[in-house]
């Protein structure tokens, strides 16, 4: 028997777009929120830089929204762009009143600048913004009596029902518990997807470990289409050390002055764009990676040396102790860094109430496709994007179950009937490693037909065999992982051969240029994803 769960409203995901939804929903409803592994364990709690707001009266919410479509190369939803910095102000204000304290300068909230932005408008607690942001909402939720917690559970899949011809409503989630080695059940009203995004598919990444697309590939498996998968975000500087490989190195670091230099100590990012160092991220990472392969050098270099050490310690106390561990004085040192993989601007695609193609279904964060970031992400905007959502998929979910007809779930027993256990697992770290190496390799900064033809049968093999595993032997969170990574994997592939031009973070030497009229991919789920022979299509 399978053990049962019940709540009203499932939040798969304990970062900001998770407990951000949580504490928005209504004290009736009940909520449990699900984390993979300690609640601080995503994105969330490593976001360095800050979160982007216009809380100035020399700055406006016209020139937020040009600076995000300009970084967005003509792909964000206009919409969705104003929609989400017209409540930038509204969404750092809650945080406040939650206890968060920004840092300041003499009174006033202290702005720091970041790549493609034309103002000071990034919010920041020094350079842990992510830090303080995770422990806030947690402590905020933690007091809310109607929200409880399940950690180190991961969700392995929807569970969707037929309401009639057209709708079909997610009643529940399949949820495998490690420490009893059993997958449960949680039977509920409405589910959040909050999982967070897919950088894990690529072997250098800032991004933690829980960040392997779960919730794309179950949305994707359950019916939801996914839309802009192709426009991975590589973030221009991660540490490049042995000892400490996925340390990022904020763009904060950059917008305080940092130059980026090659082993000669010259500089470059003048021969890429007028704005230098603070050009969108796409062009810094493409001008890094350009230079790293026009030289055959292992990293370039980032000089923050010009600053006063007092100002280094005071901004970047967390990045400069993590340098100084392992050597690097940043106050004197260039640092090492490489590009690395960072942030999945596509996603499964939903409203502007974080609405998929389920009903009861939402997704919330870096999860979803709102819009709003279109080809590239604009520095911070993800937190922002976050709490924005968060608040207005609350809203709706609240009011839609005041009227949503209850349905029977009927929700079958998880079938382990035909499976044994595995004494093959070396097969599942095998196949993470190929999968995350050749996407690096073939679907990475700069990307042709033939490496993602290469990329696309080798997903195929790996696809295959891992749907044999899934099929043979009992279900653990490394097959779990892997089966999702693969999912996404395929669809970023399908979604960057299905675009013929370079714009924004997806770059082709086949095709260079940028076609005159921008349109985002969506993708559609095939009737039988586990189907591995099914050919499925991107189209617009
Ligand atoms: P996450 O915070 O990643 O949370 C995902 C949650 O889902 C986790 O709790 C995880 O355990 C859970 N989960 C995943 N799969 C499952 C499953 N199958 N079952 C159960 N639980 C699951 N953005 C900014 O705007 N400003 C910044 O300064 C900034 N700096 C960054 C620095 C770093 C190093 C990184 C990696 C990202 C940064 N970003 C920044 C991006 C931003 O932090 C993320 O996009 C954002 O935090 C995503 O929030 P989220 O709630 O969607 O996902
Ligand atoms: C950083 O601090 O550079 C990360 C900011 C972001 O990803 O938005």
């Amino acid at each position: 028997m399978t053990l049962r769960h019940e709540t009203d409203v499932l939040v798969i995901g304990s970062g900001a777009a998770g407990l951000a939804t949580a504490i928005n929903l209504p004290p009736h409803l009940n909520v449990l929120v699900l984390s993979k592994e300690d609640m601080k364990a995503g994105s969330t709690n490593r976001a360095q830089g800050g979160i982007a707001a216009v809380t100035d009266t020399s700055d406006s919410t016209d020139s937020h929204f040009t600076d995000t479509l300009m970084a967005g190369a003509g792909l964000c939803n206009p919409d969705a762009v104003r929609f989400v910095v017209e409540r930038g102000a509204s969404a750092v204000q809650d945080l406040i009143e939650m206890g968060l304290q920004f840092d300041r300068y003499r009174a006033a909230l202290h702005r720091t600048k970041e790549g493609g932005h034309s103002h000071r408008r990034v919010l920041h607690v020094a350079d842990a913004t992510g830090r303080a942001i995770a422990s806030t909402l947690i402590e905020e939720a933690t007091r809310r009596s109607n929200i409880e917690f399940m950690n180190d559970c991961v969700a392995v899949e929807l569970i969707a029902q037929q309401v009639d011809e057209n709708v079909k409503r997610v009643v529940g989630a399949y949820v495998y518990n490690p420490s009893t080695d059993r997958v449960e059940c949680v039977n509920t009203k409405a589910v959040i997807l909050a999982t967070g995004g897919a950088s894990k598919v690529y072997i250098y990444t800032s991004n933690p470990d829980t960040c392997t697309g779960d919730g794309i590939a179950m949305a994707w498996r359950a019916g939801c289409r996914l839309s802009n998968m192709e426009f991975n975000q590589f973030h221009p500087t991660c540490l490049y050390h042995p000892e400490a490989r996925s340390f990022l190195i904020s763009e904060a670091v950059r917008g305080e002055g940092g130059k980026l230099r090659l082993p000669d100590g010259s500089t470059f990012m003048h021969r890429f764009d007028k704005r230098e160092e603070l050009a969108s991220r796409d062009i810094v990472a493409r001008a890094i990676d350009y230079e790293i392969k026009r030289l055959g050098i292992n990293c370039v270099f980032l000089d923050i040396s010009g600053l006063s050490h007092a100002h280094i310690e005071n901004h970047f106390p967390t990045i400069f102790q993590q340098l100084l561990k392992i050597g690097i004085d940043m106050r004197v040192d260039p640092i090492p860094v490489v590009p690395a993989a960072h942030y999945t601007c596509g996603g499964v695609l939903v409203d502007r109430h974080g609405r998929t193609d389920l009903e009861a279904l939402y997704a919330v964060g870096e999860v979803a496709c709102t819009g709003v970031h279109g080809a590239n992400r604009l520095a911070s905007n993800s937190l922002l994007e976050c709490l924005v959502y968060a608040k207005s998929a609350a809203v709706h979910i609240a009011e839609w179950l005041t009227s949503a007809q209850p349905i029977n779930p009927g929700i079958k027993d998880w079938d382990e009937s035909r499976v044994t256990n595995s004494d093959e697992n070396v097969v599942l770290t095998h196949n993470w490693m190929e999968l995350r190496r050749f996407m690096w390799d073939y679907v990475g900064i700069v990307r042709t037909d033939n490496r993602l033809e290469r990329a696309a049968n080798r997903i195929n093999l790996l696809k295959q065999e891992v749907h044999e595993f899934y099929s043979h032997y009992r279900i653990n969170s490394d097959l779990i992982e892997l089966r999702n990574l693969i999912n996404v994997a395929e669809a970023i592939v399908r979604g960057a051969q299905w675009r013929k031009e370079s714009r924004g973070l997806h770059y082709t030497l086949d095709y260079p240029d940028q076609l005159r009229t921008a349109q985002p991919s969506i993708q559609y789920p095939p009737d039988d994803p586990l189907d591995v022979l099914q050919p499925s299509v991107a189209r617009v």
